[in-house]
């Protein structure tokens, strides 16, 4: 992988996390763990460039995002489609998601993990964090459309500082 300035990164992100989606990875070489995730942005926040991701509670990766400073962002591309009917759909509490989908880890320089067959990983360190509100929604439509019994529970959101961007070479 060869690091990109945040400048010269081309990607069209409303597609990539939207439609092509995104493994969210917390944890240490020894005990990390994933999720497909494909709601949440990039801009810039605090004179930082930054993303920010909208995680469930029940997730087990909520775990490992909560007890770690740094997380990756991983964009596999299409042809990895695979990977997410695996990290979107099982949980890593009862599922060796790693054997399961054959992805490769490896630990970046900064001790984060990321995997082999992504074409582009966001390198994050979290900077701020607060639980959806349902009193805080102006549009009230939407707590009755996503949240609920069968649909799940109000999100932590994290907005994680974009430390290094890395992609294929
Ligand atoms: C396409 C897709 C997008 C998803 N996006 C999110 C998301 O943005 N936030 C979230 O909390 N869960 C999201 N999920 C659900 C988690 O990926 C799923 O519950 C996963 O099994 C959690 O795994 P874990 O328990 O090992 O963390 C998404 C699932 C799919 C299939």
């Amino acid at each position: 992988m060869k690091e990109l300035n945040i400048s010269e990164l081309r990607d069209n992100m409303f597609d990539a996390i939207s439609k092509e989606w995104m493994l969210v990875t917390a944890g240490t070489p020894d005990k990390f763990n994933m999720m497909t995730a494909s709601w949440g942005g990039v801009g810039v926040l605090w004179a930082k460039p930054v993303a920010f991701i909208f995680i469930r509670p029940e997730r087990y990766t909520y775990e490992f995002i909560e007890k770690n400073d740094k997380l990756t962002l991983s964009f596999l591309g299409e042809e990895h489609k695979d990977v997410h009917k695996v990290c979107g759909l099982k949980s890593g509490r009862d599922t060796d998601k790693v054997a399961e989908t054959g992805l490769k880890p490896y630990t970046t320089p900064d001790g984060n993990i990321a995997y082999e067959q992504a074409r582009m990983v966001l390198e994050c360190k979290k900077l701020y964090a607060d639980m959806i509100d349902p009193e805080h929604f102006i549009d009230k439509s939407l707590t009755d459309r996503w949240y609920g019994e069968g649909k799940g529970g109000f999100h932590k959101m994290y907005v994680v500082e974009i430390e290094h961007v890395w992609v294929k070479e």
